[in-house]
């Protein structure tokens, strides 16, 4: 049976500008008559005519409230507008660095993804929809700014509506959409993913560090995946192939609201993770924000591995990876706040290193260029050019093979990279939800004062502290490959000794402003110090340069990691 295009009259909606990753609303501002309709349709007319027509793209999700209802209307709206083939995860299942993962093994045009990250899920909370291209990245700012430009101009979609599909079950359903073939594959959420680490990573010799077959200790692991999409792909990993104990791994079953949780890998939302391993006897914890590309790690006793450091690490120890012994290793990258401790291990190794805006969509070029193949975030991003996306497993995967390396307990890897290059003291304080507006002025105010003449050269005193201003800028950038700007990335301030001061508006949020205030301090020798101990004068000197508590009304943040 042949079924029919409609074509649906629409009018625009305001704010459809998709942020830092993707378009993050409340799930009551998607289910609003055609506003997902409309962003998709806009999506799919940012791609050139001529590449739809016929193309194949991959759409699933982390499975929070509202991405099966979504994932079912973007198969009615793909399918009328020329899609030829779309592989969907099964219940609309599929993690971010999944969906990167399987856009290039099958050659697809790109993904709809159906998340919101790390922000709460349910009726009352986030939802997000995010495009990512052919090389399998998040689309890059000149494809968001045309999804962003369609959308307050559109007057219809295409939808076929009578298009029944039933995405629970794995299988193949051919369509005949007004005389064109159109085929839906609903996929296994995992095989793939699964494969793949497999090829990246020595399983065999895993199996045996984590099930204890070789030391007969088994490694003792709390993987956390926080109810959020990587329960599934935890599961086969870790249980299944390298045998790992059931009480390994915990909130592993996808919940639409999370469980209540804020499925956020950090020392504030994963608190239950970090008290567990504070308390008990484990080698490594870990966990995994609800659409897997983060990930956060702790060692014993909940020692914190900070994202910078994780980076560095693993960047120190490439070689015991084995995909890096086959495809080579590159240059490396971090985002401009991320603490420079990878810089250090570059500059060793005689590599390029790059410092990106915040956001993975910046390291994208990079890899397809092969000039990159290890990078990551403070935001507990860490990731190869494996995709092109962050890989909280894959991250995971990447440390135990350290452990089993060096046969090192975290806390002493750590201790050991410190003592060879110093440490990077880094903390980032957030301040949620606070009102744009004197947000804006804050920003403003504080670029006008760093930016004056006079301010390099400039000495602030905390706590018998001092530091000397040596540059400070709102931060730019050039991409090396196709040469495009971002301009106004962040406010920072760099002093003499290294240590920075940075600030910027999260572009992640869904409502209000979110202040980020980054700390980086560099010490050679004294690196045993505590975090908040070593960062208070510098933190107490951005308050003061930033006016933050008179701005925005807060004494404390609401994060601190
Ligand atoms: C997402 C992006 C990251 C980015 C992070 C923080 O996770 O994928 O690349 O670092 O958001 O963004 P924000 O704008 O909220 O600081
Ligand atoms: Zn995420």
């Amino acid at each position: 049976m042949s079924l029919s295009v409609e074509t649906v009259q629409t009018t625009p909606y305001e704010g459809q500008k998709p942020g830092t990753s993707g378009l993050r609303k409340k799930v009551k501002v998607f289910t609003q008559p055609n506003y997902t309709e409309n962003f998709v349709q806009c999506i799919l007319d940012a791609n050139e005519a001529a590449a739809l027509n016929g193309s194949t793209l991959i759409v699933g999700g982390d499975g929070r409230y509202y991405c099966k209802e979504a994932a079912e209307l973007i198969v009615r709206i793909c399918a009328a507008n020329g899609v030829a083939k779309l592989l969907v995860g099964q219940n609309g299942i599929l993690s971010t660095p999944a969906v990167s993962s399987l856009i290039r093994h099958n050659k697809a045009l790109g993904g709809i993804v159906l998340t919101a990250s790390h922000n709460p899920g349910g009726p009352e909370n986030d939802f997000g929809i995010k495009f990512n291209c052919e090389n399998g990245g998040p689309a890059p700012d000149a494809f968001t700014n045309k999804i962003h430009q369609l959308s307050t101009i559109i007057k219809n979609y295409k939808l076929v509506r009578g298009l029944q599909i039933d995405i629970s079950k794995v299988g193949v359903s051919n369509y005949d959409i007004a005389g064109k073939p159109f085929v839906v594959e609903v996929i296994d959420s995992v095989a793939d993913y699964v494969q793949h680490m497999e090829e990246i990573f020595n399983f065999a010799k895993l199996r045996e560090f984590v099930s204890g077959k070789a030391t007969g200790k088994p490694l003792k692991m709390r993987i956390d995946s926080m109810n959020g999409v990587t329960g599934a792909y935890v599961r086969e990993i870790f249980l299944n192939r390298l045998g790992a104990a059931e009480a390994c791994v915990v909130h592993t079953t996808p919940q639409p609201d999370f469980g209540g949780l804020h499925p956020d890998p950090n020392l504030t939302y994963a608190k239950d993770l970090v008290d567990t391993v504070a308390k008990g006897d484990y080698d490594i914890g870990a966990a995994f924000d609800g659409d897997g590309d983060r990930n956060m790690i702790i060692g014993s006793k909940a020692f914190f591995v900070t994202p910078s450091d994780s980076l560095a690490v693993i960047a120190h120890y490439l070689e015991a990876i084995p995909y890096f012994q086959k495809n080579g290793v590159q240059g490396f990258a971090r985002s401009m706040p991320t603490a420079s401790a990878v810089d250090l291990v570059g500059k060793r190794l005689g590599k390029e290193v790059f410092e990106v805006p915040t956001g993975w969509k910046y390291f994208g070029n990079l890899m397809d260029a092969g000039r990159l193949c290890l990078c990551g975030e403070e935001s507990f991003g860490t990731g190869s050019n494996h995709i092109r996306e962050k890989d909280g497993i894959w991250a995971v995967l990447a440390w135990i093979s350290v452990m089993q390396h060096t046969g090192k307990s975290i806390e002493d890897i750590l201790k050991q990279h410190w003592s060879v290059y110093g440490r990077n003291y880094f903390t980032r304080y957030d301040y949620e939800e606070c009102d744009l507006e004197p947000c804006n002025e804050m920003m403003a105010t504080m670029e006008q004062n760093i930016t004056a003449a006079d301010f390099a050269g400039k000495s602030f005193t905390s706590g018998g502290k001092s530091y000397k201003v040596k540059e400070a800028d709102n931060f730019s950038y050039t991409d090396p490959v196709d040469k495009s700007v971002a301009t106004k990335q962040g406010l920072r301030i760099v002093f003499e000794d290294g240590s920075r001061i940075v600030m910027r508006l999260s572009g992640t949020g869904s409502s209000g402003a979110t202040v980020r205030l980054y700390i980086d301090s560099y010490e050679k020798e004294n690196v045993l110090g505590q975090a908040s101990v070593m960062l208070k004068p510098l933190i107490d000197i951005a308050l003061e340069i930033s006016q933050l508590p008179k701005f925005t009304g807060r004494s404390a943040p609401t994060v601190i990691t």
